[in-house]
């Protein structure tokens, strides 16, 4: 009997192409610096949730493909966005990573220049001098970048070609998405960034496949356990975007509180909602309460996660310390699963740095919550828009 090659990380695997990786799309600067164009700072992006930017003039500052941005809430209650850099000669406007604009007013630290909530310059410090030019407060401004939202998810995009933020999504993304965020008035109680000695892609993976449940006891006990769990699927919506179907997690066989009570509106006792947006944001309901993940990739081998909780806006303190407790059972710098799934990334990134795995196998294929249909997907997405095989990067 001919044995196909050994599958051992070091010899290329004896798979269709789409069923492996070669792990320079993880390491390869080139590949990170193309991606961070065509991907990162080419589509839509989430930067914050609204209720962060509740009153009028309340700013924060957002990260996006290396470029800082100004996040701020207009006098009509519009969100504007605006790169943090002064027209003048390029010093950061803003330097408090979030605050609220003074009479809507930003100042300039370098040489004085103010520019109001729409980024219109009002004032250019000592004007005489610049009598002779054409420079004139009058069409000078801050740079503008588009922001759009949706169910009060906030999403910035650098690429002016690019497609409405409806569009880019698409119906049945939304569809996914709508309980709970088309249902409930959320607000973040929560916020932590870490930061991962990883290439982002290896988190956005952990966290749009099924296999690696059997990684963290609570998945293996609450959720794979359960016959009836065999049957949830991913399901593929357009422009890579991802979602799981509903599913009900058996917190009981933990131990743990049934999660009936004070349910956020439209989901069920237990109920777990997933949605995964292309490139690198996860949507996670748990019935009670609200993780969205981010990321900020930083270069190839390291990248930061955001972390944000959410409850119902209003909450009463004892729901909001009910769905805090529900949070961090999971989820939070202490719970147990972000612990779990940080371990792996990194350590498969130190692994793909040393040489010690040069691929990766995404071969899996079954009716059920473990196929890796949705890590070939991802890739499929991420090929079309850098035109790079994700089988033979380089
Ligand atoms: S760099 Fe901003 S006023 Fe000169
Ligand atoms: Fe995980």
């Amino acid at each position: 009997m001919n044995l196909p090659l050994r599958l051992d990380g070091h010899n290329q695997p004896d798979l269709p192409p789409q069923y492996y990786l070669d792990n320079r799309i993880y390491t390869d600067q080139h590949v990170f610096e193309l991606e961070n164009e065509k991907i990162l700072a080419g589509t839509w992006r989430f930067m914050c949730h609204a209720s962060e930017l509740k009153e009028t003039f309340d700013y924060r500052l957002v990260q996006l493909g290396g470029h800082e941005l100004i996040l701020l809430r207009d006098e009509d209650g519009a969100l504007q966005g605006f790169y943090n850099s002064c027209a003048h000669r390029g010093a950061r406007i803003l330097r408090q990573p979030a605050g609220k604009l003074d009479e809507g007013r930003m100042t300039c630290f370098y040489h004085l220049w103010s520019y109001d909530y729409r980024g219109r310059c009002t004032t250019v410090s000592q004007p005489a001098g610049y009598q002779h030019s054409t420079v004139k407060k009058e069409n000078t401004s801050l740079k503008s970048v588009r922001v759009e939202s949706i169910f009060d998810l906030v999403f910035v995009c650098l690429n002016d070609d690019a497609e409405p933020l409806e569009d880019f999504l698409g119906e049945s993304t939304i569809e996914a998405m709508r309980v709970p965020f088309g249902t409930a008035e959320l607000e973040v109680f929560h916020i932590h960034q870490t930061e991962i000695e990883c290439n982002w892609k290896l988190f956005v993976e952990t966290n749009c496949e099924g296999y690696h449940e059997l990684l963290h006891l609570l998945n293996r006990t609450t959720a794979v356990a359960q016959q009836a769990y065999r049957s949830r699927q991913w399901r593929m919506h357009r422009n890579g975007h991802l979602s799981f179907d509903v599913a009900k997690i058996e917190y009981e066989d933990l131990n743990y509180a049934k999660r009936g009570a004070n349910v956020l509106p439209g989901m069920e006792t237990n109920g777990h909602v997933v949605v995964n947006l292309f490139p690198d944001m996860m949507l996670n309901c748990r019935s009670t309460v609200v993780r969205l993940d981010s990321l900020i990739p930083v270069s190839s081998d390291k990248t930061i996660l955001e972390c944000r909780g959410l409850g119902l806006a209003g909450d009463s303190d004892a729901v909001r310390a009910m769905r805090i407790n529900h949070h961090n059972q999971v989820w939070g710098p202490t719970g147990v699963n972000l612990a779990e799934d940080l371990w792996a990334v990194q350590s498969q990134m130190q692994n793909m740095l040393n040489g010690n795995s040069r691929y990766s196998v995404i071969a899996r294929e079954e009716e059920g919550p473990m196929s890796d249909a949705s890590l070939r997907n991802f890739y499929s997405e991420w090929s079309r828009l850098t035109g790079i095989q994700a089988h033979q990067p380089v």
